[in-house]
């Protein structure tokens, strides 16, 4: 058994989700702003690579919702690189980070789950979040995060900001990046439903499983 899986993100309308230096850009219109926080209150955890952690230090967490009730925290980190001021470790959440067995990094706050040896086993990842009472998992980011989620079939609904802006780079990341699917691969969405909020547009989707 595993958690329901809905990816969320925000582009720009030229399809990056950050600029070419990689630091955090904001794309999202207030009222998805407000979108992202309700969805994010009524998931069970969140989910980002180490690689958001770095460029962006984000809480992942609620405004104005007290510890426990705020979404658990995860952080896919195989090599152990999350620093330990990292704002994703801080009070105002539980946090998990997940390891290759191999890392044999701790931090002095956050939980450690060490799940597949030369990546990191994402159904395993899933099904122990189950275990641990996780029914609705946010990936929010990155790029290669995302993509591993795709790749490995996981993702249920895909949820994409279009923002009004464009920022360019040819290296700039983009929702889904990792080495991509090979020529005539991809994975089949299903448009569920399209909607206004402030000065971009939501998309919504389905996805069918595995690549094809
Ligand atoms: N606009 C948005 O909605 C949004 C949201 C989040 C992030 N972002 C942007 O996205 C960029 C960061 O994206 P990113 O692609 O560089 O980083 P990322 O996806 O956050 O993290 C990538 C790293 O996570 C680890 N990882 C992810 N999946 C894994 C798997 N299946 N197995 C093992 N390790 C895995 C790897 O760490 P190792 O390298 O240590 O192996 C990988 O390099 C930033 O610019 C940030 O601002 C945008």
């Amino acid at each position: 058994m595993r958690p329901t899986v809905t990816v969320n993100c925000a582009m720009t309308a030229d399809g990056k989700i950050a600029g070419r230096s990689r630091r955090q850009l904001r794309i999202s219109s207030p009222e998805d702003l407000q979108r992202v926080k309700e969805l994010r209150t009524s998931s069970d955890a969140i989910l980002v690579g180490v690689g958001t952690v770095l460029a962006d230090d984000p809480h992942l967490t609620v405004k104005g919702l007290p510890p426990e009730r705020n979404p658990l925290r995860v952080v896919l980190d195989p090599c152990g690189r999350t620093p330990d001021d990292a704002k994703v470790l801080d009070d105002r959440a539980r946090t998990l980070i997940v390891t290759s067995e191999g890392c044999q990094r701790t931090w002095a706050k956050g939980e450690v789950l060490r799940a597949g040896t030369d990546r990191i086993d994402l159904e395993q990842v899933l099904s122990s979040l189950y275990e641990r009472g996780v029914r609705s998992l946010m990936v929010e980011g990155g790029g290669e995060t995302i993509f591993s989620f795709f790749e490995s079939g996981l993702v249920d609904r895909y949820m994409v900001f279009v923002g009004s802006m464009i920022v360019g780079g040819r290296g700039s990341p983009t929702p889904a990046d990792g080495d991509g699917f090979p020529d005539g691969g991809a994975v089949r969405l299903r448009l569920l439903g399209f909607e206004r909020l402030g000065d971009g547009v939501l998309l919504t989707y389905e996805v069918g499983h595995g690549p094809s």
